[in-house]
């Protein structure tokens, strides 16, 4: 079999796209087609092609990600499929390879995607960056011990004024929130498309905003089915306002239960309740991130401790990273370059990303076996480094 892997032409957009979903098993509706070409990249729409058939699909959206200190450039993978028909030949292999050397060309340091399977990507040298919980709560069971103090009002709003807003709340907040991802309008546009097929026999979105004075400093969305709502977004400016939205839904009339993802996994809303263990959480691994380039990736955040370090990566699968480097953090920022001096700490990529947003910290990869600390004192020094106000999460992805 020869396949070839490379980027798609305009007119086989279609085709690549019936086949993406095929690849999960699906079937691409019209309406799929025309929304999925609206947001196109067709210069980072990859096919991998038996000769005239697509039997592989993925794509790279241009991205940035919130990291400390400010936001680094990203290639966003998405809709990875091979067909049933090729499947363990090596195709998604040959396609990540030709991704990855394609972001670091464009000079885009860091990687990620979201994984239907927790198996497939470690090997390329993703490791999980930040997880999030699943909720779930019986509406009796959801009083408050702290009342928030928003100071505003929640209102509905329509889906098209949500179209409008959450983009620019979205944005706003993302600033300061290590680990959220710059979404574009077609990004949007497809989360907001609420199509019949995505609400598997739920109702449309319902949109409440809250407002203080005019200003839209909230948003949550949600649908309803049967007795329970599922609430897909919910972000606010602060705490209080999130907190404000939970009591809207909590104290929806005839609701008998409330679920909600993906939400961070220091979420305060847990320390609000009366009867904290009625909030079920199911843990979930959410994005997994790659460093393409160790040296860049290192040098553009900011880091919690003024400190230096020397670390050993190996990544076989982006060979041009493995090797030695000397991290130098201070106040004004840092500077990674490669070194001859002996290593401190001894680490794969997969889990250098799975570190670099302060998810995870060093020693607990070491203690899980992951990393080797070679001068002592070194795990905790990188720890202090590398740490974070608050766990990195993200609203979707
Ligand atoms: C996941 C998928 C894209 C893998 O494609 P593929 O072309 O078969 O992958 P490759 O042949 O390049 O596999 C590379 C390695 O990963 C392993 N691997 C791939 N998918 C795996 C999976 N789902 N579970 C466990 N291992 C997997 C292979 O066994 C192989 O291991 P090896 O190098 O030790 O032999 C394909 O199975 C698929 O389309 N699945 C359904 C859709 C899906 O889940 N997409 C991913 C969305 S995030």
């Amino acid at each position: 079999m020869s396949i070839v892997v490379r980027t798609i032409t305009n007119d086989e957009f279609d085709s690549w796209v019936r086949r993406s979903v095929l690849g999960f098993t699906g079937h691409a509706s019209d309406e799929l087609l025309r929304v999925a070409r609206s947001g196109a990249e067709m210069d980072r729409t990859f096919g991998a092609f038996d000769g005239d058939d697509i039997v592989g699909t993925t794509t790279t959206r241009t991205s940035a990600i919130t990291v400390p200190g400010g936001s680094v450039k990203m290639g966003f993978v998405d809709d990875v499929a091979v067909l049933s028909t090729h499947r363990r030949q090596g195709i998604l292999t040959r396609m990540m390879r030709t991704q990855l050397e394609q972001m670091r060309e464009r000079g885009e340091p860091l990687s990620a995607l979201t994984a239907s399977e927790s198996l497939i990507y470690e090997r390329f040298g993703y490791g999980i960056a930040t997880w999030y919980h699943q909720w779930k709560i019986d509406r009796r069971h959801t009083a408050m011990n702290t009342h928030p103090k928003g100071g505003g009002r929640v209102q509905f709003i329509s889906a098209d004024a949500a179209r409008e807003e959450w983009p620019r709340l979205h944005a706003n907040v993302r600033k300061n929130r290590v680990g959220m991802v710059h979404y574009d309008t077609a990004y949007w546009r497809s989360v907001l498309w609420d199509a019949e097929y995505q609400r598997d026999g739920a109702t449309e979105f319902f949109h409440v905003a809250y407002m203080r004075g005019d200003r839209v400093s909230g948003l949550c969305t949600y649908r309803r089915r049967e007795r329970a709502i599922m609430v897909f977004f919910l972000l606010g400016e602060d705490a209080e306002i999130e907190a404000e939205l939970w009591q809207y839904c909590f104290g929806i009339d005839l609701i008998l239960e409330i679920q909600a993802w993906p939400r961070a996994t220091d979420d305060p809303l847990v320390w609000r309740l009366e009867d904290p263990r009625r909030l079920e959480m199911i843990l979930m691994d959410h994005m997994w991130l790659r460093l393409v380039d160790v040296r860049e990736a290192l040098s553009e955040r900011g880091y919690a401790d003024p400190a230096s370090l020397t670390f050993r990566v190996h990544d076989k699968f982006c060979p041009w990273n493995d090797g030695t480097y000397l991290l130098e953090a201070s106040e004004d920022g840092a500077e990674c370059s490669r070194t001859n001096s002996a290593p401190q700490i001894e680490l794969g990529a997969s889990d250098l990303a799975a570190a670099y947003l302060g998810g995870v910290t060093f020693s607990t990869l070491a203690r899980a076996g992951r990393v080797t600390e070679h001068a002592p004192c070194s795990l905790a020094k990188a720890d202090r480094m590398f740490r974070t106000e608050r766990q990195p999460w993200s609203l979707e992805l």
